[in-house]
């Protein structure tokens, strides 16, 4: 055979090592040019040396010629379709954000977020009361003395409205607020009575979770921050048993069948009688929150006839609750954010 069909054959060694090793698609448009480029590619100018060929060896060269030039392309095609499948997976690949993470090529175990305890426990008090036929109601952390203090019973010269045992906001004097007076951040949740019963007429069974706030300095049993669960009911003859007989449905609900519950005489100013309310635990008793019937003065000064309807109202601390029922001896530890403790609810 000729020279030529040896040259054809080298072009081909030459080209599959040229096209398999090229890396981008840069690389592979100069093999294409240097290998099949139409005007000065390798291939072509070999077609030039065909009018030398011996011409009972035309017909061997002439397929031989042709096969590499299929050969070529194939190789071009394969180089081409290699490039673009590295380059698919950013662009078409279907990502699923859905699947779980990978730590240095394992399945990362998925972390799962879950309630604050407080949360838990507060979701957990309302599906209780709502087994009592509480409904819940909400009011605002941001309040003034009209719903703190004077609907309540508590007058001007009471020493609950002292400032040092208040979070009175600054900016509110004078000027923002209305005729509620002054703001402050909520000390109690009774404020939410009197924004029901405002709205509402008798009868009222809600209750009412969220924060307090008070110039407390924290320790294990305080902080400035915490949670109450205010109830209330008004309707026609309510008395001092219905309210016994709720608080310890309520209390052996959530702490247990065999719960007692305990009444000492108190003082709170928009009820009367007013009770503090304990809850037995461990052979000793719990202080949970205070409780009583509901003041005629605050019936009144809601427009209601503390002659036609009476009530009861409590309210319960929550972190307190919480605490005793899962073992949490410092307020503060709710607090802290630490995932060490939250993991563990
Ligand atoms: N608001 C009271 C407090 O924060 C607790 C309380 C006592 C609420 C008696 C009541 C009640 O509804 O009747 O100390």
């Amino acid at each position: 055979m000729s020279s030529l069909a040896d040259k054809l054959r080298q072009l081909q060694a030459d080209a599959e090592q040229a096209f398999e090793s090229a890396s981008d698609s840069n690389a592979v448009e100069a093999l294409r040019v240097r290998f099949l480029g139409a005007k000065q590619g390798l291939l072509k100018t070999l077609q030039k040396e065909m009018g030398g060929v011996a011409k009972e060896e035309k017909p061997d060269v002439g397929k031989l010629f042709n096969e590499t030039k299929q050969r070529l392309t194939g190789l071009l095609e394969a180089a081409q379709a290699r490039l673009d499948s590295q380059a698919a997976p950013q662009s078409a690949e279907w990502f699923d954000p859905t699947l779980p993470g990978r730590v240095m090529g394992r399945l990362a175990p998925a972390r799962l977020g879950r309630l604050h305890p407080i949360t838990q426990t507060m979701e957990e008090l309302k599906e209780i009361m709502g087994r009592l036929g509480f409904t819940v109601a909400d009011g605002p952390e941001i309040e003034d003395e009209r719903h703190n203090f004077e609907a309540l019973n508590i007058p001007r010269e009471h020493p609950a409205r002292d400032p040092l045992d208040n979070f009175y906001l600054k900016a509110a004097a004078g000027s923002a607020a209305g005729s509620g007076g002054q703001l402050l951040l909520r000390s109690q949740t009774s404020t939410v009575q009197i924004r029901v019963m405002e709205t509402t007429p008798p009868p009222i069974r809600i209750i009412s979770l969220g924060r307090v706030y008070r110039p407390d300095t924290a320790d294990a049993t305080h902080y400035p921050m915490f949670h109450q669960m205010e109830g209330l009911l008004v309707d026609e003859r309510v008395t001092l048993t219905d309210l016994k007989a709720t608080l310890t449905m309520f209390a052996q609900s959530y702490l247990g069948s065999g719960v007692e519950i305990r009444f000492r005489p108190s003082f709170f100013p928009f009820t009367e009688p007013s009770v503090e309310v304990d809850m037995s635990w461990n052979g000793g008793w719990l202080e949970v929150g205070g409780a009583g019937m509901v003041d005629p003065n605050v019936l009144a000064a809601v427009g209601y006839d503390p002659e036609a309807v009476t009530g009861f109202a409590f309210g319960l601390g929550v972190e307190r609750l919480c605490m005793r029922r899962h073992g949490v001896s410092d307020i503060r530890d709710l607090f802290k954010n630490d995932v060490r403790l939250l993991g563990q609810f």
